[in-house]
């Protein structure tokens, strides 16, 4: 794993902020065996440039559409997507999605696989070899440029994907559980490997998960959200915690304090705000 941060000189860099989102009314339908189903409703969001959000909520509540619906693969909708103030209306390289499964091609190189994350972008070859092999040792794969992804392990592999989807530089980085089929001490390393990136790249982040520590030791807020029909129930600001301390100084790398008592509180908060969503009766929670 690197231990330092490579500053990434990109032919685009652009030093003014970048990655503010802005989502106002959003509504989606499904049509579901002829019947419409409300998959989201009426979502409102504004996330600042370079801010860290965590979305977490119930199986169905709309979290992946939700991104689905951001980074423009999904273009039927009520509302409105802007990004820096224009409307978002398709895929883009000013965004970039991780999945929970890295999705990588597995008849291709990881360098090869990053640069498929370039495939739409302008550069010439040159810059382009040099933008792989940087991001490749952003994630601390370096030495591994020409291994395939059965030979490397699940979290490298997801750190290929990680480095796929910021090799364009990308505005806004959406991840959808990225860390979840991986072990406890893998888990945390990429989170705090994905922390001193965005922070050095000024990147906005969007992160689903289910793990509730999660949520709150990367964001600087964290949405809840309620299943049928998906929606915001509550947004809990996580920004003012205690970051965890490495020797006695908070570290680059470094999340919300999870053994602070004010993380212990907002843990139960954003609990108790799921829980709500799960007890409410099924009458009141029709679409
Ligand atoms: N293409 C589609 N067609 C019809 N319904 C869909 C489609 N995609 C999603 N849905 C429905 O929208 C709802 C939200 O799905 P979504 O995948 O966004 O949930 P999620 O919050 O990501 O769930 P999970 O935590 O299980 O990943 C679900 O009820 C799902 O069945
Ligand atoms: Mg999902």
């Amino acid at each position: 794993m690197a231990d330092t941060i490579h500053p990434i000189h990109h032919p685009a860099h652009q030093a003014a902020a970048r990655g503010a989102l802005e989502i106002r009314g959003l509504t989606k339908r499904y049509r579901v065996s002829g019947t419409p189903f409300t998959a989201l409703q009426d979502i409102g969001l504004s996330v600042a440039p370079g801010e860290f959000v965590s979305i977490v909520g119930a199986s169905g509540c709309g979290k992946s559409t939700l991104l689905r619906l951001i980074v423009g693969l999904e273009r039927q909708f009520d509302g409105e997507i802007l990004l820096d103030g224009r409307p978002v209306a398709g895929p883009g390289l000013d965004r970039a999605i991780v999945f929970q499964e890295h999705r990588l091609f597995p008849w291709l190189t990881a360098e090869e696989n990053v640069a498929l994350g370039l495939l739409k972008s302008h550069h010439p070859a040159a810059d382009k070899r040099r933008l792989v092999r940087e991001h490749l040792e952003l994630v601390g794969l370096g030495a591994f440029a020409k291994a395939y992804p059965s030979q490397l392990s699940g979290g490298m592999s997801q750190r290929v994907a990680i480095a796929r989807a910021l090799v364009a530089r990308p505005r806004i980085l959406l991840l959808d559980e990225p860390f979840g089929a991986l072990d406890a001490l893998t888990r945390s390393h990429l989170q705090a490997e994905l922390l001193r990136i965005v922070r050095a790249e000024g990147i906005t982040a969007i992160l689903v998960t289910h793990d509730v520590e999660e949520a709150l030791y990367l964001g600087d807020r964290v949405v809840v959200m309620h299943p049928r029909p998906g929606r915001i129930a509550g947004i809990i600001p996580a920004g003012r915690l205690p970051l965890a301390e490495d020797g006695g100084a908070p570290g680059p790398g470094f999340g919300h304090d999870r053994a602070d008592p004010a993380f212990i509180r907002l843990r139960e908060a954003v609990l108790a705000e799921l829980g709500a969503g799960h007890a409410q009766p099924p009458a009141r929670r029709a679409a």
